[in-house]
């Protein structure tokens, strides 16, 4: 089948659909999951299950106008050190509910900006962490930073800590884009602090790039992509701006007027691809690329509320205000607040606000949802295998209405089920989409589907 144009393609596919980080989607989670199930939940992991452990530390120097990450800025260190003793109770109930001989074999800490640490909170949380948790002396470490505010002091604490891989936020260096999303960050600026992260030996890095934000151009973002490839990091994430002002307040500074529509998004999307694939990075799902040499280009490749990642952990749990976590039985959030989380963790010792419980239907919707993510194929045979045929028969006939619908050539026909083409991949989403049964339930608002 021939593909239609894609600037047609985009404004068609434009509707908002959800980015499916998880299934169902965090919309969907109620308060009828509380600190009761996560606890059971928690306790009831098989023994010698592997677990993946998730720090939200929702604190940076200065707000992004963009940003649709849950933060506050901390101008002072008290509320931040108030925050990381509750942060550690909430880790040490966990940790007397999960099995005693669990492992630990992916960390990561997100935010916000764990960065707004200082040195020896670093070190000390890491630490603590080790005590209550039995984590792997080859596990994953993963740091999430915002390259302004980093020091020589906070890179040696990340290493002291155990930290092998850090995610450099850069989203643009173009000084218009930037004073247009209240982010000043030079180039020499982010090279000092990759310099400084290879001279201790951090052994990855990662950066994150947005297009769609006011006042980028194709020809823009390219340019921001030569600088970024000088920094030769092993892998690159590259976001879609997601405007969503009705329920982010700050987002209302941001000037509409010089937001790309769904052509020149999808247009700023192939540029920086283009340029990522001609200098040997390989395509990671939809959004993330990587070095062929990067564990993360070998795959097998899995989808959490991080983005992609290569943990195959039996169970994420999540600590810290709107940490979620991923158990066989459901999803649990905390209170997404942090006076809300705190006050819980100080009544209840759990600070679980809601969350989902899995029927058998959302475990095989979210499967295939999470492979169309990760690898752009349906299989029936790996669908069957996994659930039993008659579970899998429902998706299965879901999947051929859709072969049998798609005028656009998104997706080719395989033996055993089908796969996204290449002119369907940016509009995966949608694909998606088609697979979950939740989807215009709830009055959530999610961003533009390109
Ligand atoms: C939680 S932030 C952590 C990085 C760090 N705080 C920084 O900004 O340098 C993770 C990434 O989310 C992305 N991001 C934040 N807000 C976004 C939005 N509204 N749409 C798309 N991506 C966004 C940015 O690329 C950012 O680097
Ligand atoms: S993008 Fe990063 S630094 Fe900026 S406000 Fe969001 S979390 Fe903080």
């Amino acid at each position: 089948m021939r593909i239609a144009p894609l600037r047609s393609l985009a404004e068609r596919y434009a509707a908002p659909v959800p980015r499916y980080t998880s299934y169902p989607t965090a919309p969907h989670f109620h308060d009828g999951i509380g600190p009761r199930e996560a606890a059971a939940w928690m306790s009831e992991l098989p023994k010698g299950s592997n677990l993946s452990l998730y720090v939200h530390i929702p604190f940076c120097r200065a707000l992004c106008w963009y940003c649709g990450c849950t933060t506050t800025v901390a101008n002072s260190p008290q509320p931040v050190a108030a925050y990381l003793q509750t942060l550690e109770t909430e880790m040490t109930h966990a940790a007397a509910l999960v099995p005693a001989d669990h492992r630990v074999s992916h960390l990561h800490w997100g935010g916000g900006s764990p960065n707004t640490l200082v040195a020896a909170d670093i070190v000390a949380l890491a630490d603590r962490t080790r005590e209550l948790f039995n984590v792997d002396d080859a596990a994953e470490f993963a740091v999430e930073i915002d390259p302004r505010f980093m020091d020589r002091d906070r890179v040696a604490a990340f290493r002291q800590a155990g930290v092998n891989r850090v995610s450099i936020g850069v989203q643009d260096f173009d000084p218009k884009v930037q004073a247009a999303i209240n982010r000043h960050q030079s180039y020499e600026l982010t090279a000092r602090v990759v310099a400084m992260l290879c001279e201790v030996g951090i052994p990855s890095l990662n950066i994150d790039l947005v297009y769609g934000l006011p006042g980028q151009t194709q020809a823009s973002v390219a340019r921001t992509l030569d600088q970024v490839l000088k920094l030769d990091p092993d892998r690159v994430a590259v976001f879609g701006y997601a405007h969503l002002p009705e329920r982010i307040r700050h987002q209302r500074l941001i000037d509409t007027s010089a937001l790309a529509g769904p052509g020149d998004r999808l247009g700023q999307a192939n540029r920086i691809s283009r340029k990522l694939l001609a200098h040997g990075y390989v395509r990671v799902g939809l959004d993330h690329f990587a070095k062929p040499s990067d564990p993360l280009a070998a795959g097998p490749l899995g989808r959490n509320f991080q983005g992609y990642t290569t943990d195959t952990a039996d169970a994420l749990i999540g600590f810290g205000a709107s940490a979620i976590s991923r158990l066989p039985q459901g999803f649990t959030q905390n209170a997404p607040r942090v006076p809300d989380y705190t006050s819980r963790i100080a009544s209840r010792r759990l600070a679980t606000a809601r969350g989902f419980a899995f029927s058998s239907e959302d475990r095989i919707r979210g499967y295939v949802i999470e492979r169309l993510m990760c690898d752009l194929t349906f299989s029936e045979t790996d669908l069957r295998a996994r659930f039993g045929a008659a579970e899998a028969q429902s998706l299965i006939d879901d999947a051929q209405l859709l072969i049998e619908s798609d005028q656009d050539g998104l997706i080719e026909p395989t033996p055993d089920g089908f796969r996204v083409s290449e002119g369907g991949r940016p509009f995966v989403r949608s694909i998606c989409a088609c697979f979950d049964s939740y989807l215009g339930q709830s009055a959530a608002r999610h961003a533009a589907g390109v």
